[in-house]
């Protein structure tokens, strides 16, 4: 991936943006119910307002990955991290987060991230760049009437 760059994603990247979260939903298995129309006027409320920073990544000129995290005063939160379909498993996704860590984000945080328990690509993937367990989300489903 010697020829990938970046660059920060502007007002008109929302549209796009929403429609690779569309995607992002589904690989991810996700229950989201929103559509590319509510993806992208969140993307604008989020990115607008500066809550959070959208990094695109390219190879000649073509989209590849994108990523979405916010900086806390002693933590970044990666909110999303997407290669395009088609794309995985060549390494993308490695060196989007190489870039982060080296280039993009403040040193010396705490790096988080959250991935369902399902998604079982992102485990490993999240594995494979050093992120570790730290807690455990349970739940009950409300349609869910055995009690123990
Ligand atoms: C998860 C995701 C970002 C990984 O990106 P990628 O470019 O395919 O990953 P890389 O090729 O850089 O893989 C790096 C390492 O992660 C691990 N990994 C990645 N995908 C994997 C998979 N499907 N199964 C097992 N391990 C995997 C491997 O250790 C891999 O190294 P290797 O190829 O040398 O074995 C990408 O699959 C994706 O966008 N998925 C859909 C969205 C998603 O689930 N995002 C994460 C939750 S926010």
């Amino acid at each position: 991936m010697p020829g990938m760059t970046y660059r920060k994603a502007t007002s008109a990247d929302y549209p796009l943006l929403g429609a690779l979260n569309h995607q992002l939903i589904r690989d991810e298995g996700h229950r989201n119910p929103m559509n590319v129309a509510q993806l992208t006027e969140r993307m604008r409320r989020w990115l607008g307002t500066g809550e959070y920073t959208g990094r695109i990544f390219e190879e000649n000129g073509q989209i590849v990955a994108y990523a979405l995290y916010r900086a806390f005063a002693e933590e970044v939160y990666l909110r999303h991290l997407f290669v395009v379909r088609g794309r995985r498993r060549e390494g993308i996704g490695r060196r989007a987060v190489h870039l982060l860590r080296e280039e993009i984000w403040p040193r010396g945080h705490r790096l988080t991230v959250e991935v369902l328990c399902a998604n079982t690509a992102g485990v490993a993937f999240w594995k494979a760049m050093g992120y570790r367990e730290y807690s455990l989300s349970l739940e009950i489903m409300p349609d869910k009437r055995t009690l123990p």
